[in-house]
């Protein structure tokens, strides 16, 4: 085949990519740079390979708030390295500003970042994320477009203080909700911590949905390396915005699509990786889902298998006590895969070009830090999490034992049954409710199948009239059918 051939078998680059039909494809380019051009673009912009970059900027999302600045760094670093950035809307989804919740939302994110990726000529695209929804939405859209791709997290809050104690979103923010439920903060108390709980933009700073999928899209090899946990407000992570944007137009040129990154030893990476940092029993359902669009399944044996060789290694809430700025200038993921290499796919790839095991090889060392730990002094010395089955989820279910009080992992008790969400919140506080710090709270019908999209019921309020007397802790369990295979 000579080279003028291959030429023509090419597919289309650039705006020749995705023309909309009107039956002459001809007619549709020339359409399409006379529109293009309305906005004064000339020929030269237009024949370079083009970048998409997802706008997820809401005034309803502060876990986005340096959105803006990081597609202007994005941009800055498409041009750099000779392409043309071209930004596009979705769907933003906040946790508290998601009626009725931020689960229902979560696929019609996937839905729209797919199809505007397909839709769109972009030859590559950048993918800015970071609350608990939108990074796994915008996986599951970017692997079925499967179009070369690179996510960019906004990255962790800084962390609170009150009356000389750290304050981290969101453990903290039911905790103390709890102490106010209790009587133990009044109402001027707890108007000033809402100012303090979470003090910059970015996303939650505990290891909660949102620091785990930042870490596991390292892990996945779908992000740069170091750049997952980079605290928002911080000036590395406007240079991590520039470096996603120059690494963008190499991937558009030949690199990695998504169906070639997330391989079955990619998605086992991930679950070590998960099972390392204690992370959200959240980041296994999405996890879960990015892989369905992958065409793989996460089997859960596998996983928990896992979890009994993999130990917790690092020493952040809640699994531990400290916060993700923390654990980012310990070393972040380069330093912790480095200590899990012996657990890891090291010939695993990445959207950097390099493998896992150049990245834990080439992993800073920060002299003193105790974050993150070495196998031989872990955390906890199993992995955060383990699959439990029973009569109440004959499908499996998920514990995250390494944030529970160790008192109830073996526990005996009367069952106190609410059968909705409804019904929960409107007998939970009732004097008259029959229950004692003994009992096992269970929440029915609260899962993606049956409460409108699972809201966060884990976080089972305790009885206002136990938190009164005292109690802190309870067996809380919401029941629900397996949570598995709601990916698409
Ligand atoms: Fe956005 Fe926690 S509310 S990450």
């Amino acid at each position: 085949m000579s080279s003028s051939d291959k030429a023509d078998k090419a597919p289309p680059r650039g705006m020749r990519r995705n023309l909309a039909t009107y039956g002459d494809p001809g007619f549709s380019l020339f359409l399409r740079k006379a529109f293009i051009k309305a906005a004064g673009f000339s020929d030269d912009a237009l024949d370079l390979p083009i970048i998409g970059v997802t706008n997820t900027f809401s005034d309803f999302n502060p876990c986005h708030g340096n959105v803006p600045r990081l597609i202007e760094a994005v941009k800055r670093g498409v041009m750099l390295a000779g392409g043309l950035p071209m930004e596009f809307p979705t769907i933003s989804i906040h946790e508290s500003f998601s009626n009725p919740t931020s689960m229902f939302l979560r696929n019609l994110m996937a839905i729209d970042t797919e199809e505007m990726i397909r839709a769109q000529p972009m030859d590559a695209v950048v993918l800015i994320g970071g609350c608990d929804k939108t990074v796994p939405a915008q996986l599951m859209g970017a692997v079925s477009a499967d179009v070369p791709a690179i996510q960019l997290i906004t990255g962790p809050m800084l962390v609170g203080h009150h009356k000389g104690e750290v304050l981290g979103a969101c453990t903290d923010c039911r905790r103390l909700w709890g102490q106010h439920r209790a009587g133990q903060i009044d109402e001027a108390e707890i108007e000033v911590l809402s100012g303090r709980l979470a003090p910059t933009q970015g996303t939650c700073m505990v290891m909660g949905t949102a620091s785990t999928m930042g870490c596991l899209v390292e892990a996945l090899g779908i992000a740069l390396p170091g750049s997952g946990t980079i605290p928002a407000t911080h000036a590395d992570r406007i240079r991590a915005a520039e470096a996603s944007g120059r690494q963008a137009v190499a991937l558009a040129k030949g690199g990695p699509k998504p169906s070639e990154l997330l391989t079955p030893a990619a998605f086992r990476n991930a679950m070590v990786v998960l099972q390392a940092i204690g992370g959200s029993t959240n980041g296994l359902i999405h996890l879960s889902a990015v892989a369905r669009r992958a065409g793989l399944a996460i089997d859960l044996e596998e996983f928990d298998a896992i979890g009994r060789e993999v130990p917790v290694l690092i020493d952040l809430k809640p699994s531990g006590d400290h916060y993700m700025e923390h654990f980012h200038w310990a070393g972040g993921m380069p330093k912790l895969l480095k200590e899990l290499r012996g657990h890891l796919d090291c010939d695993a790839m990445t959207v950097s070009g390099q493998s896992i095991g150049e990245i834990a090889e080439a992993a800073e060392e920060v002299p003193g830090q105790s974050i993150i730990r070495p196998a031989s002094a872990p955390l906890k010395r199993t992995g955060g999490m383990a699959v439990l089955r029973g009569n109440l989820a004959p499908g499996g279910a998920v514990i995250k034992h390494s944030a529970a009080s160790p008192a109830l992992l073996s526990h005996t008790g009367r069952a106190v049954v609410f059968d909705s969400v409804e019904d929960m919140v409107n007998r939970i506080d009732d004097p008259a409710l029959d229950v004692t710090k003994d009992d096992v709270l269970v929440l029915r019908n609260a899962g993606p199948r049956g409460a409108p999209g699972m809201p966060e019921a884990g976080y089972l309020p305790i009885p206002k009239k136990l938190a009164q007397a005292g109690v802190k802790d309870m067996v809380l369990t919401p029941a629900c059918a397996s949570f598995f295979g709601i990916g698409r």
